[in-house]
């Protein structure tokens, strides 16, 4: 099977979980179930929950045990997604192809989508701790919860809001994006490692993986606010620079960018060595972050 093919299965998984992720409901429940469905099934490309699956495939564990932790992280990437274009933060109009979550629903019911969806992630992931009386997944849960939170994810939309604006140390930028990009790349990884029973030396190696690959994520992604088209992101290009944000582009320029990139996922995929040709999607998909337009 190649890349691509891999790739669809992953996928097909990922959306069918997805659509059934929450729960029928009635009265009152409704509007917000609409609103939080409207972001979460509006596409994007999934790649959180692949990688959970795509690590459970190269530790030779059934994709089943993690889809629900990879679709929980897909749900909390989605909250932060709705969060981060709201007015008070990067003021977005698109994304994911679609008018932004508060253009239709409105500011307030937007930040209440973010935190419907947050908070059903945690439902899913204990309630399947629960059900399946494991200790690996109550770690994973609390690894997830660490990467989502202050010193994770939100620490890092914190730095990135501080930073409009000012000239900041290199070190700095790094940390900004490793935290709020990288923290939800490395939580799918590090989740699917300890559910499957990872070795410890398995657990460092994928988790150096991810963490690379969690910052060249970022890094593209600066670049292609500069290169990148509405049509193929699904979202505006040219707002790093209307909101002066600080990224990898206004600190080293596009080529400088570009070189940057392609060292720090060598570095990802050089981690993936020890496991041979088992890390053949993982080492392709790095390479297919470089590329993307999307
Ligand atoms: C966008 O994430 C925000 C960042 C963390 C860079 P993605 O580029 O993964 O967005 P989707 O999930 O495909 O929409
Ligand atoms: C996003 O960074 C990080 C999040 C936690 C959502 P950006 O603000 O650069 O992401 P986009 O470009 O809006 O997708
Ligand atoms: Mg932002
Ligand atoms: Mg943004
Ligand atoms: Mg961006």
């Amino acid at each position: 099977m190649n890349f691509k093919e891999k790739n669809d299965i992953y996928v097909n998984i990922i959306e069918e979980r997805l659509h059934n992720i929450i729960p029928e409901v009635n009265g009152y429940c409704l509007d917000i179930k609409e609103a939080m469905s409207y972001s979460l099934l509006a596409g994007g490309k999934r790649l959180r929950p692949l990688l959970a699956l795509a690590v459970a495939d190269l530790l030779d564990k059934p994709l089943q045990e993690v889809v629900n932790f990879g679709c929980a992280i897909e749900m909390i990437h989605t909250y932060s997604l709705i969060h981060d274009d709201l007015p008070a933060m990067d003021n977005d109009d698109f994304r994911r192809g679609k008018p932004t979550n508060h253009k239709v629903f409105g500011e307030a019911m937007a930040i209440l989508a973010g935190d419907g969806l947050l908070n059903m992630a945690y439902e899913i992931m204990i309630n399947d701790a629960v059900e399946s009386k494991s200790i690996e997944k109550m770690r994973a849960a609390g690894i997830v919860a660490k990467y989502a939170g202050a010193l994770g994810m939100v620490g890092g939309q914190v730095i990135d809001l501080q930073s409009e604006g000012k000239t900041i140390e290199s070190e700095r930028l790094k940390t900004m994006h490793k935290l709020k990009t990288g923290a939800l790349i490395k939580a799918p990884v590090e989740a699917a490692a300890v559910i499957c029973g990872a070795e410890k030396k398995e657990f460092e190696l994928l988790s150096g993986y991810a963490a690379n690959l969690g910052l060249a994520f970022q890094i593209k992604d600066d670049i292609l606010d500069i290169e990148g088209t509405v049509e193929n992101m699904g979202k505006n290009p040219g707002k790093d620079s209307s909101c002066n944000k600080s990224t990898y582009v206004t600190m080293y320029g596009i080529e400088e960018s570009k070189k940057l990139l392609e060292t720090v996922t060598q570095e990802g995929i050089s981690c993936l060595e020890a496991f041979g040709n088992k890390a053949q999607f993982l080492k392709e998909l790095a390479l297919s972050l470089v590329v993307r337009d999307r």
